[in-house]
């Protein structure tokens, strides 16, 4: 059983992820309408990842005991000046995200539930992929700089990444199918 702190907390981190979800397809809405398909492509396959991290954890609180609530999802931001624009928001998002996850370490450790805590380790290393992916995106947004042929090449690099059911210890995800 999970105590209510670290329940609330860990159902808290759900609607974050689903709100991540929220953000990055609304990233996709714009990259899609400015025509660049594949960094639109590149933004849903985040938001599918991101419902997946919400479904693990949701998954991890109904097997400990604690009923899972769905919260108001707040509107995105929906209007960004360029494709840079978006993904420094991006990272600036993950950036917060990490902090909240090692929030959530830090209280499991404190309450000693190594339950929670050996589960919440996947999302710590995913933290320093996801804050490197948008590095290294931004670092060759910033070398092609107003450069058109720049841009078409990483539409076409970017529309190549393709979702794939990330394996979380404990989140239940083949099983419920996510
Ligand atoms: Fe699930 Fe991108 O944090």
């Amino acid at each position: 059983m999970i105590s209510k702190k670290l329940g609330d907390l860990l159902n808290d981190q759900v609607n974050f992820e689903y709100y991540s979800a929220y953000i990055y397809f609304s990233m996709a809405a714009q990259f899609k309408h400015d025509g660049l398909n594949g960094f639109s492509n590149w933004m849903n396959v985040q938001t599918q990842e991101e419902l997946c991290h919400g479904t693990a954890m949701l998954n991890h609180l109904v097997q400990r005991g604690f009923k899972p609530e769905m919260k108001a999802i707040p509107q995105p931001p929906v209007s960004w000046k360029s494709p840079l624009s978006i993904f420094e928001n991006a990272l600036e998002h993950e950036e917060m995200v990490t902090k909240r996850i090692h929030g959530i370490a830090a209280a499991a450790e404190s309450e000693k539930d190594f339950a929670l805590l050996n589960f919440i380790q996947w999302f710590i290393s995913e933290q320093v992929e996801e804050e490197a992916n948008d590095n290294e995106i931004i670092g060759q947004l910033r070398l092609i700089g107003e450069a058109k042929g720049g841009l078409f090449m990483m539409d076409k690099e970017l529309g190549a990444r393709k979702f794939a059911l990330p394996v979380i210890p404990g989140g239940g995800l083949a099983q419920a199918g996510a």
